[in-house]
């Protein structure tokens, strides 16, 4: 352990006790604060904060992607704080932050699962079942993640959660399989049902908006099927009944999976609607549904989103695409939530110190 330092944050008028050896995401997380975050490794920015009283010499950062701090922005005073070190008293400006979720933070666990299954949700995507040993549960919200390990390193990757708190005992995740990836390669030929993995959470802040009455649009593509269909199963158990419409994006009709789940959810969530669309169909897909990329498709369906609520999940150029054609049809900046699957194994961009 470390010196430790008090960190206030503003608007909010929250303060914290922050070890040297935490960084300053982690500190308030585990003091039950739950600031805005992502990827917690420096790469997606959602954590970018500013920092209002402090030397910026006091502030460490861990390994950072440029693309998440370019290094003018941080001459001007902001920081990552799922990256930072503060070695002196700080007042920290939060750029996002949503009052109905920080306070509203969950314990972080560290446990144990087992595999129950790992079965082809499509060609290059698995469906990994795992059920918690130890603890006997890990509380956590629809829509977040958790981190798991990679067996025999010292990496763990983080993967949303497809099922809801109190629904059985498994755990659910739609996990890409890329070529030589760490996980993907433990995923396609290591693992062995009843093998036992080290997981950590909950993590993130892709959770449903109670508050909020919104009809709201979903916007998806790859594995971020798994956080929106979290948070689609929890809609229609809890009987939810905002207005809703789920645009998935995949390739071609071997990307598409859970259709028959999101089928039914249409009946069971009123008002909602699935509308898949391929961008490359293939020669032999008998498809008569939606055609181009899910950008496009949404602003063709849907060209005015005014008063919408809007939750985004999938690889980076996808969200950052979608972010922009979102606020373009009318969703206020604020209104929109997402979860960029960056991965760790090559950070884009320069890496900061
Ligand atoms: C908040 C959050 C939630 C996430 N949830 C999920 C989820 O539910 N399901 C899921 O599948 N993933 C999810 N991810 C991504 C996941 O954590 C891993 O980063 C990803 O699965 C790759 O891990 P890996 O160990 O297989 O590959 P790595 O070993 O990390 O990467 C190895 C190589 O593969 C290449 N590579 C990795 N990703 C890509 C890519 N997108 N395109 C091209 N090449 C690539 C890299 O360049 C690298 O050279 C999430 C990420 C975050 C931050
Ligand atoms: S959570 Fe800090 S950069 Fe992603």
């Amino acid at each position: 352990m470390g010196n430790k330092h008090r960190v206030r944050f503003e608007p909010v008028g929250i303060e914290i006790e922050v070890d040297e050896e935490q960084n300053i995401l982690r500190a308030a997380a585990e003091q039950g604060v739950q600031l805005m975050h992502g990827c917690k490794e420096g790469q997606c920015a959602a954590c970018k904060s500013f920092v209002l009283e402090g030397d910026m010499d006091n502030i460490e950062l861990d390994k950072y992607s440029t693309f998440a701090l370019p290094d003018s922005e941080r001459e001007e005073g902001q920081t990552l704080l799922c990256r930072a070190h503060a070695y002196e008293d700080l007042v920290i400006e939060l750029l996002q932050y949503d009052e109905e979720i920080i306070r509203s933070g969950l314990p972080i666990s560290k446990g144990v699962a087992e595999v129950v299954s790992n079965e082809p949700a499509t060609h290059d995507m698995r469906h990994l079942v795992l059920k918690l040993i130890e603890p006997e549960e890990i509380k956590f919200f629809p829509g977040q993640y958790l981190d798991i390990s990679v067996p025999n390193t010292d990496e763990h990757r983080s993967f949303s959660m497809a099922h809801v708190p109190g629904r059985d005992a498994h755990w659910e995740f739609v996990i890409k399989i890329y070529p030589d990836g760490l996980f993907s390669d433990f995923l396609a030929s290591k693992v062995q049902v009843g093998d036992r993995l080290d997981v950590e959470g909950p993590f993130g802040t892709f959770t449903l908006r109670e508050s909020r009455t919104s009809p709201i649009v979903f916007v998806g593509g790859g594995a971020g099927m798994a956080p929106v269909l979290g948070l689609l199963r929890a809609m229609a158990d809890r009987g939810v009944d905002r207005k809703a419409v789920f645009y998935y994006g995949a390739r071609a009709k071997r990307d598409l999976c859970f259709e028959e789940e999101l089928r039914s959810l249409e009946s069971r969530i009123p008002g909602f609607r699935y509308v898949p669309a391929l961008s490359e169909p293939a020669g032999d897909d008998e498809w008569d549904g939606e055609v181009g990329l899910i950008t496009d498709v949404v602003e063709r369906c849907e060209p005015d989103l005014k008063g919408r609520d809007a939750y985004v999940c999938g690889p980076p150029p996808m969200v950052d695409a979608a972010l922009a054609k979102l606020t373009a049809l009318g969703v206020l900046e604020q209104n929109i939530f997402y979860d960029k699957f960056t991965t760790t194994g090559e950070p884009e961009g320069e890496d900061g110190p």
